[in-house]
């Protein structure tokens, strides 16, 4: 698969409001990219951006030298030059790509990415993507402020005091969510939260028939927001986490971090019925939703409140993998520990008690399975994200993105199987840039 993505400045027309942002192309999300496991992809990113940028494809087990990591693994794409990533796509799954320079995520640089997987057809009868985002640029404040502003929300105490205890004096209490099991996710107020580019005002319309089988694609590529997300009138059977295939579990919801996708099958029930993704612990900005139509009946309201989206919420890592799935089972050959920390005031971030730059690395040798016992060491939910490696639950589940509720402690597996330099870091995009990062090296 040979593509070109031109990264540019746009404006986009949200519900009337039109907005000056960037994107890949002339939309947000930008182009749906697919190729099949086992293809060979080039990719060429023309940046007509007037800041430097790179390309991360989240989630994939790709070679280091393109995994988009600026000062990691590439030089910075400057303006007006142009950068071609070749890698092959060993897992089928869904993915999707976002820049790894500052919070330039937040800006609406994102498109999902899927791979499909050769011996498998799919038993359903076609398939929706949907990419969730928590949206504020083309508001007058652009992310790059946002973090400005919160890491100058610091009560000046400098130094990494008071991260091992997490301290958030019960701050946001009031957002909590009382169903979420997570707390505090976010620290960004956003204005709108969009499927597929969409404000709820003028939501995507997806059509079929009645008694068709759809499968889901659901991609979180908010910066800053966990989604609880439900299709109003419907059961989903969840199928896949991030990209991995799981036991089949049916629910009335479920809860996707940022970086994480679900896959899921569903029968259209006939009539019109509100797809919501309800951001967790979030006050303002409303919800997103897309309008899932299948026979007549009034569209719902940008506020639809579906029963399901708090009747049985499921936690994506209380799915089980199916077998073939399953890393092989194995005694680690090391073990090593990491944690998560830091606080929202003063707004400071880190890893292994210090912020990215000033940590140590995490090692491993290749060959090992590698054992990382993760205890976040704060009063927030983080989404643990680890490139160019997915890792096992204790369950044995699969993933690469991972949330972790405050002061939860768990072990991740993961073979160390592809040599490099890796990042492993929060993907709230604004802790991560904060300092909530660090590396994975080979030695
Ligand atoms: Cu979407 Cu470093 O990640
Ligand atoms: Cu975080």
């Amino acid at each position: 698969m040979t593509k070109t993505l031109t990264a540019k400045p746009i404006t986009l027309d949200l519900a009337g409001r039109t907005v000056s942002t960037w994107g890949y192309g002339d939309a947000v999300p930008g182009p749906l990219l697919r190729a099949t496991a086992g293809d060979f992809l080039r990719v060429t990113l023309d940046n007509r951006l007037p800041d430097e940028t790179t390309i991360h494809w989240h989630g994939l087990r790709l070679r280091n030298p393109a995994d988009g990591v600026p000062g990691m693994t590439q030089d910075p794409v400057k303006p007006e030059t142009s950068y071609v990533y070749e890698f092959t796509a060993p897992d089928p799954g869904t993915y999707f790509f976002h820049p790894h320079v500052g919070v330039q995520l937040d800006r609406g640089l994102y498109a999902p990415l899927i791979i499909d997987d050769p011996n498998e057809p799919g038993d359903y009868d076609t398939e929706w993507v949907l990419v969730l985002d928590d949206w504020i640029d083309g508001t007058g404040t652009t992310p790059d402020e946002v973090l400005e502003k919160l890491l100058a929300n610091d009560s000046g105490s400098g130094g990494m005091g008071g991260m091992d205890h997490g301290e958030m004096d019960g701050m946001n209490q009031g957002a909590m969510d009382e169903a979420a099991p997570w707390g505090d996710a976010g620290d960004v107020t956003y204005p709108y939260f969009l499927i597929n580019g969409r404000p709820p005002a003028d939501p995507e319309t997806l059509t079929a028939k009645p008694g068709q089988k759809i499968r889901l694609r659901i991609i979180n590529a908010a910066s800053d927001t966990i989604f609880t997300v439900a299709l109003g009138g419907h059961r989903m059977t969840i199928t896949h986490s991030d990209g991995f295939p799981v036991e089949p579990t049916e629910t009335d919801a479920f809860y996707i971090g940022m970086g994480e996708r679900y896959d899921a099958i569903v029968t259209l029930e006939d009539g019109a019925f509100p797809l919501v993704a309800k951001p967790v612990g979030k006050t303002s900005g409303g919800q997103a939703m897309a309008l899932v139509r299948t026979g007549s009946g009034a569209a719902p309201a940008a506020d639809a409140n579906p029963r399901e989206l708090t009747r049985e919420v499921l936690v994506g890592s209380d799915l089980r993998p199916v077998q073939a799935a399953k890393l092989p089972s194995r005694t680690p050959d090391a073990t090593t520990r990491l944690t998560l920390n830091g606080s929202m005031q003063p707004y400071e971030w880190g890893m292994n008690g210090a912020p990215f730059g000033e940590n140590e690395p995490l090692t491993v040798q290749a060959g090992q399975r590698l054992r990382i016992n993760a205890t976040n060491m704060t009063m927030m939910t983080h989404p643990l994200h680890v490139h160019g490696h997915t890792f096992a639950l204790p369950s044995g589940l699969r993933k690469d993105t991972v949330l972790m509720a405050p002061m939860q402690s768990f072990a991740i597996d993961l073979d160390a199987d592809n040599k490099g330099d890796w990042l492993i870091h929060c993907h709230n995009i604004y802790h991560a840039e904060a300092g909530m990062m660090t590396a994975l090296e080979y030695t």
